[in-house]
């Protein structure tokens, strides 16, 4: 009997903890909420055929999203670089549907004052097939119309010339991340 109340009483203890701890957890949560969403994170899977992938970051800091990013897999020289509307990746890449444009805008350069929210140019290769990218921009946001979570990441086969409608003419796609929420 008292070995049994004993071992109750264990169990109720180990309970009391998980739930003061599970509690602090959601807490903690709660706080990030409040303050939004500060980062997120789309990792690049190659598609069909590809051996491009990489990682990308986007950190939202005073009104602009900051942009780094690795990929390796490349042929040297320029790919078109975009958020797409849809975050599903696919063989062929084809379901992440256009680039992203909650504006209703025309396809231009990242540098362009009117342009698809997810037009960010061209990411150019190394000679051992390695881009880096480092942008800050304030067309990209984690909330509201223009929020780019959830939606995909799309590196291209070809050069973005920057003009070409709608999507700047920069053929396959070789690699698709979705733009998760990141531990800030
Ligand atoms: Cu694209
Ligand atoms: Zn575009």
């Amino acid at each position: 009997m008292t070995i049994h109340r004993g071992a109750a009483v264990l169990a109720l203890c180990g309970l009391i903890g998980m739930g003061a701890q599970a509690r602090a957890q959601h807490a903690e949560a709660k706080k990030a909420e409040a303050h939004g969403v500060a980062k997120a994170v789309a990792i690049l899977i190659p598609t069909k055929g590809s051996k491009v992938e990489g990682r990308i970051t986007f950190t939202e800091e005073g009104g602009k999203v900051k942009v780094h990013g690795v990929i390796t897999g490349l042929t040297p020289g320029k790919h078109g670089f975009h958020v797409h509307q849809y975050g599903a990746w696919s063989e062929d890449g084809m379901a992440t549907g256009g680039h992203f444009n909650p504006t209703d805008d025309k396809h231009a350069d990242v540098t362009a004052p009117m342009r698809h929210v997810g037009d960010l140019g061209n990411i150019t290769a190394d000679e051992s097939g390695k881009a880096t990218l480092e942008l800050e921009d304030s067309h990209l946001s984690f909330h509201g119309a223009s929020s780019i979570i959830g939606r995909g990441v799309v590196v291209h086969e070809k050069a973005d010339d920057l003009v070409s409608q709608p999507s700047g003419a920069a053929g396959g796609r070789l690699a698709v991340g979705t733009v998760a929420i990141a531990q800030p």
